[in-house]
């Protein structure tokens, strides 16, 4: 039987029952209600680039397979045989013509098909046996500007309107040029102790930890410039969908900056008038500040650094981590090459800034191990700009200033008008305005 969560999450007063980071039977909850239903972001294009090309990953617990086909299709699809169930290619990424299972070597497709299998003519043989019924279940597949996302849920939203008016602020990294962006090759993978929602409610609004766990690496990095520079002037926190994104307009390449590379962020000026034209200058100088944003339910980026992640449930006390750097595909390879180590030294697993956050949610899910500790209320109250007026025109619900628990509060409602919901003609969507 499925608990109401609505009654675990007071969004109105900013209280949440910590039992959502710890109960199991919620946590299977959140494999159906949330992973098997959300359109989840699998791959970039460019690492599927070809065909033969795949990666492999996780939407929930289910392995998936992603593959680009020799129509130039990419195909999710389940990475499990059909025949007994063994996984079908222990890789994370190649160039392949099939998958051949190691089991009795039924053989699939690109495209999930099953083309064979050995002593096919048992198979032949057997009547009501049909070949084409037993390919690699596969999701619905969408991109948007790059990005790969699938779902599992027929009755799912298009991509578009799941994302809705979040494509704006996506665009602002997204679509800043004609040619696009592209992921440096490679995944980093690490396995964290903690519950999948802490990095998902970090990375959707709480710029607030960052004064203080980021304080020392933060000194050390932007020495020059005095540290973070992060306030309620001129800033904000926009949620669509319990998408979220907090960022300052104050323009002073903090996230690039951070990575302690003065030739980023001379190339980051460098194009800021143009992407101005194109995307207006709220946009323009969106991309740089100290900001970070979050898909709903397990996808984040930070603008600036490029770098984008994914947090995958392994149980309610473990997440796997996977993260890319992502950077405009018309960069030199000398600035793509600066960003990547940019990257590695600050929000990879050795990372300076990385470590700092993985220690915290660990701690904060390890915590409810203890009986009375996990009976407790955590506090979602910060609001301090409560009812100030927005002066500029943005999508989605727009809370003034990036210190507040405004987006993290608009996340965890939506989480429970998720795991509450019986389909998703239950799940409110925000008609796009803009
Ligand atoms: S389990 Fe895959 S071929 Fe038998
Ligand atoms: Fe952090």
């Amino acid at each position: 039987m499925s608990m109401n969560i609505k009654s675990l999450i007071d969004h109105e007063n900013g209280l949440i029952d910590r039992r959502i980071f710890w109960d199991n039977a919620i946590y299977q909850q959140e494999l159906k209600q949330i992973f098997a239903r959300c359109w989840h972001f699998v791959a970039h294009e460019s690492q599927v680039k070809s065909f033969g090309d795949f990666i492999t990953t996780y939407i929930g617990e289910d392995a998936v397979i992603v593959a680009r086909a020799k129509d130039k299709s990419i195909n999710v699809m389940l990475n499990s045989c059909p025949h007994r169930g063994n996984k079908v290619c222990f890789a994370g990424e190649g160039k392949i013509r099939s998958f051949v299972c190691n089991y009795h070597g039924w053989a699939f497709g690109l495209d999930g098909k099953l083309n064979g299998m050995p002593e096919n003519q048992l198979y032949d043989n057997t009547e009501g046996f049909d070949k084409s019924d037993w390919g690699l279940h596969k999701a619905r597949v969408e991109t948007y500007k790059g990005l790969v996302f699938a779902t599992f849920d027929e009755e799912a939203p298009s991509l578009g309107d799941y994302l809705g008016d979040f494509r704006w602020y996506m665009d602002a990294i997204l679509d800043i040029d004609d040619k696009g962006t592209e992921f440096i090759p490679g995944t980093t993978r690490s396995l964290l102790k903690c519950n999948w929602k802490y990095p998902a409610d970090n990375f959707v609004g709480d710029i607030y930890h960052a004064l203080w766990t980021h304080l020392s690496a933060a000194e050390s990095t932007l020495k020059s410039s005095g540290g973070i520079h992060v306030s309620n002037e001129n800033s904000y926190q926009s949620s669509v969908n319990g998408h979220g994104w907090e960022f300052s307009l104050a323009n002073n390449f903090g996230n690039a900056a951070t990575m302690g590379d003065k030739e980023i962020v001379k190339y980051l000026r460098s194009r800021e008038e143009k992407i101005s034209q194109r995307l207006g200058s709220v946009r323009a100088k969106m991309i740089g500040s100290v900001a970070s944003g979050a898909i709903f339910p397990n996808f984040a980026f930070l603008p600036g650094y490029l770098t984008f992640r994914t947090f995958l449930p392994k149980g309610p006390m473990e997440t796997e981590l996977h993260s890319w750097t992502l950077v405009p595909s018309e960069a030199s390879d000398e600035i793509k090459d600066r960003w990547r180590l940019g990257a590695m030294r600050t929000f990879s697993p050795s990372g300076i800034l990385e470590m700092d956050d993985g220690e915290n949610w660990e701690h904060a899910t390890i915590g409810n191990s203890g009986y009375v500790t996990r009976n407790q209320k955590l506090c979602y109250q910060m609001n301090p700009t409560k009812g100030e007026s927005i002066p500029i025109d943005l999508p989605g619900i727009v809370t003034k200033g990036q210190l507040n628990d405004a987006n993290q509060r608009l996340f965890f409602k939506r989480y429970a008008e998720f795991m509450d919901a019986k389909s998703w003609a239950d799940i409110p969507l925000a008609k796009p305005q803009f």
